[in-house]
């Protein structure tokens, strides 16, 4: 039985230090550099640079008991003009041991409210195959081919807000 009782629990913080963004990169590290196999050096990249410092690039953690579970990205700065220059959410994970109750949507909530904060319209991303389901629960509709990004299979996805 899945613990629907951790979305609940969990707290949010936008990133702010290096003492956050650290616990992001482990939490990063385990899953797309351990678990799915990315290269270290396409993993972590220049968006990631002063956190606490920048208007173009939000962070989120999501802390399950104080221990950090999930976490996201929202590229403000970084806009696919083919998707009504959405800004893009990207580096979205939840802790192997945490999926399936309710993380996934914790952190993209946050990040949506961020985004609306800022009076965006909507949001992209480049989705995994296999996480189009989860994005698609959330209210996101893919668009496009599939194609290759650090050898995974991925398609583009838009999620429109609405007013
Ligand atoms: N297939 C179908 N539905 C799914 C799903 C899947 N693979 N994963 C989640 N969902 C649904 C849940 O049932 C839930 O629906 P509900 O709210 O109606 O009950 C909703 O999506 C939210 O699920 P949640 O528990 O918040 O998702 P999660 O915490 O397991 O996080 C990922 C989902 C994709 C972020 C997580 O599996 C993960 O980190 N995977 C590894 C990293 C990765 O691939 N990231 C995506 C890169 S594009």
């Amino acid at each position: 039985m899945t613990d629907r009782s951790a979305a609940e629990r969990a707290t949010v913080e936008v990133i702010r230090s290096a003492a956050q963004m650290q616990d992001a990169f482990g939490i990063r590290f385990r899953v797309f550099v351990e678990e799915q196999h990315v290269p270290i050096e396409e993993e972590v990249d220049a968006f990631d640079d002063r956190p606490g410092d920048r208007e173009d690039v939000v962070q989120v953690l999501v802390r399950l008991d104080g221990a950090p579970a999930a976490t996201a990205r929202l590229l403000l700065g970084h806009r696919d003009p083919t998707a009504d220059a959405y800004p893009h959410v990207g580096r979205v994970a939840v802790l192997a041991d945490h999926r399936g109750t309710g993380l996934g949507r914790v952190v993209m909530d946050a990040l949506h409210r961020e985004a609306r904060t800022r009076g965006e319209r909507g949001i992209t991303l480049s989705a995994q195959l296999h996480a189009i389901p989860f994005y698609e629960r959330l209210g996101y509709v893919a668009r496009g081919p599939v194609y290759l990004d650090a050898g995974i299979e991925h398609r583009d996805m838009d999620y429109v807000f609405e007013d």
